[in-house]
């Protein structure tokens, strides 16, 4: 399976109005940060490729995926981490949550995992980020940070083979949004796209996508686009 993201000629049109036109960009990169102003069309590009939406224009191809036409397969193949964990956690524990996201999960002979298999992946999972001890609590006590931490945990447990992540430090203090930086960018092996407004986030990644008026201005190095993004608004 190809690891490029590609839009050709990409156009989205809602009740008469242009949300974003002229997107063209192949991304190989194994983590990308989409940067730019407010109502730039950073979401949109990630609704685009999440097949939220369907382009009015254009074609897209995520890891050689259609979004607009295969639906499904896009779903097993992605996984979408919100900036409100409130949004997406499900159940009333974390032990419970992250179990919920194992289910629909196949393995290799294409059966569901048992029980014990889902037990034992959940377990390890709360131990390596330190929520075993909230493991069995109620998931609205947790703090905002373990909270994005499980919300981020149910979707990554898939194992997807795309993240892709509308501003998941957006909502976190500064120790939690390094936490947060370092399980998307150190620690998860399989390519991620961050929209962000965390600057320090989008310098740890690969390559930068700059959003501005509804396209893509620029694409390049991070550090090389942040500091023309700070210096236009210096
Ligand atoms: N469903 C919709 N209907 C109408 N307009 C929309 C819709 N979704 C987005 N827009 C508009 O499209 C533009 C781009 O929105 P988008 O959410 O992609 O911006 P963004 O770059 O993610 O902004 P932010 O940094 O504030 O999250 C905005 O002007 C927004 O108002
Ligand atoms: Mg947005």
């Amino acid at each position: 399976m190809t690891q490029a993201i590609s839009l050709e000629a990409v156009g989205l049109e809602l009740g008469g109005r242009h949300i974003v036109h002229d997107l063209t960009v192949t991304l190989e990169a194994h983590r990308i940060a989409v940067i730019g102003a407010n109502g730039s069309g950073k979401s949109t590009l990630l609704r685009l490729l999440d097949g939220l939406v369907p382009p009015t224009t254009g074609t897209i191809s995520v890891h050689g995926i259609d979004p607009a036409y295969e639906a499904r397969r896009l779903h097993r193949h992605v996984g979408f981490i919100f900036t409100n964990p409130d949004a997406q956690i499900v159940m009333p524990t974390a032990r419970e949550d992250l179990a919920f996201s194992l289910r629909g999960v196949r393995d290799e002979n294409g059966r569901r995992l048992d029980r014990a298999v889902i037990a034992e992946r959940v377990d390890t999972w709360l131990a390596a980020h330190g929520l075993a001890d909230h493991a069995d609590s109620s998931a609205h006590t947790l703090s905002g940070g373990q909270k994005q931490l499980l919300a981020i945990g149910a979707v990554l447990i898939r194992e997807p083979g795309l993240v892709l992540a509308d501003e998941p430090t957006t909502m976190l203090d500064l120790p939690n949004a390094r936490l947060v930086g370092d399980l998307l960018i150190d620690e998860l092996t399989q390519p991620v796209v961050i929209a962000t407004h965390d600057l320090e986030l989008a310098a740890r990644c690969d390559v930068a996508v700059r959003f501005a008026h509804g396209t893509i201005s620029r694409v390049g190095d991070p550090a090389e686009l942040i500091a023309e993004y700070r210096a236009e608004f210096a």
